[in-house]
């Protein structure tokens, strides 16, 4: 079911902090900060060789990831996204094994303008996992 790893999110306290350790200690190529408010989340896109990296921070008070980085001061890792071919397919098969698809379960526009869905990290070892039809 899942095949690539699309990518890997890291709330941070301060973009541009981790832009410049991104780009100058690690030598990585980021993008600028991009506003993304129909997620309320402001993002810096990291290009790898084999993945990328989502740095996100809290957009306006009702983001998504405000208590997230509440309860990690100095950020962290705060989900992983894997591709999928079928998201509908997907969400079924993992529905009837009994995992929970966070939300009302229909798929949502995601960061990259393609059909996400977000599994429960009870479910998948303490992990918030994005699933993302490619
Ligand atoms: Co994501």
């Amino acid at each position: 079911m899942i095949e690539r790893l699309n990518h890997v999110a890291i709330v941070v306290p301060d973009l541009n902090v981790a832009s410049i350790l991104y780009r100058d200690a690690l030598g990585a190529n980021v993008s600028e900060a991009v506003e993304l408010p129909a997620h309320g989340v402001s993002v810096v896109f990291v290009e790898l060789n084999n993945s990328k990296l989502e740095l996100i921070h809290p957009l306006g008070p009702d983001s998504p990831v405000a208590k997230f980085l509440q309860d990690n001061q100095a950020g962290g890792v705060h989900h992983i996204c894997y591709e999928v071919r079928d998201i509908f397919s997907a969400r079924d098969v993992l529905q009837a094994k009994g995992m929970r698809v966070l939300g009302d379960g229909e798929p949502k526009e995601g960061a990259h303008g393609k059909p996400v869905l977000f599994l429960h990290p009870k479910d998948f070892c303490g992990t918030l996992i994005e699933l993302e039809q490619i």
